[in-house]
């Protein structure tokens, strides 16, 4: 199984802070952000890993993390996304770096605490189709929302005004080789953005949709509130290490 990383977009939501940088290269504790999605996916045994980006600090990315030698990777792929065309497009763009394989995406805002190879080996057992991670989360109104029956998601609202579960759909997607296939035929939605959710809605309608619920905790990073979340997690686990030390 490959991996890609989505660490593009503008960040505006935490202007002035990515005024100069990119969001996914602002601290988390004692480390960039982009680290902890890197982690994660290096810890569940993916290790082929293609890194999107964009906008004007694209360059910082290869200087930070070169070919991942702090992972003990020997080699990240890099692709720049013009632009901000959303998820779904940004992962369209690593079609020829994944080609016929499976693939694990994760948000580069998206900070997991405990490891997602569970979740992982499930869906290398399933074989092909989708597999989400969902979460039960306090402001459900900021995610995407799943709706369950039984023990089969049967739809995801993003972001809905008036949400009907409080189970988020987490920044970790795994999908087969027709996930491009399903990105060539989107169209832009209200904000402009080819949605990831439009893509796991597909695979839902196909009935080729799998979920876990995740029993870690996890956040975003995008907007101050959650950019601070992060950093007090993040530190509450470090020191609670220490202690044990
Ligand atoms: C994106 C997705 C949303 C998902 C969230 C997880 O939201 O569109 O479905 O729940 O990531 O972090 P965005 O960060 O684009 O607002």
């Amino acid at each position: 199984m490959k991996g890609v990383i989505l660490a593009g977009g503008l960040g505006t939501r935490l202007h002035p802070l990515t005024k100069i940088t990119n969001k996914h290269l602002l601290p988390i504790y004692d480390k960039p952000m982009v680290y902890y999605p890197i982690r994660t996916l290096v810890e569940a045994g993916i290790t082929d890993i293609t890194l999107v980006t964009g906008g004007n600090y694209a360059g910082d990315f290869l200087r930070l993390l070169g070919r991942g030698k702090d992972f003990g990777l020997t080699h990240i792929n890099y692709v720049y996304q013009e632009g901000e065309g959303g998820i779904a497009e940004a992962l369209g763009l690593c079609e020829y770096y994944i080609d016929e394989e499976p693939v694990c995406v994760i948000l580069g805002d998206n900070i997991l605490e405990k490891s997602i190879v569970h979740a992982v080996n499930a869906y290398q057992a399933q074989g092909n189709g989708a597999k989400i991670i969902l979460k039960e989360v306090e402001d459900p109104h900021r995610f995407g929302v799943a709706e369950l029956e039984g023990d089969k998601v049967v739809r995801i609202i993003e972001k809905p005004q008036n949400p009907k579960t409080n189970l988020a759909v987490i920044g970790v997607y795994m999908y087969d080789h027709r996930v491009y296939d399903i990105i060539k035929t989107l169209s832009p939605s209200n904000r402009n953005e080819l949605e990831i959710t439009d893509v796991n809605n597909r695979y839902i309608e196909w009935g080729e949709m799998t979920y876990e619920i995740y029993d870690g905790w996890w956040t975003d990073a995008g907007t101050f509130d959650s950019l601070f979340r992060a950093n007090r997690l993040v530190y509450n686990k470090a020191a609670a290490e220490k202690r044990l030390l």
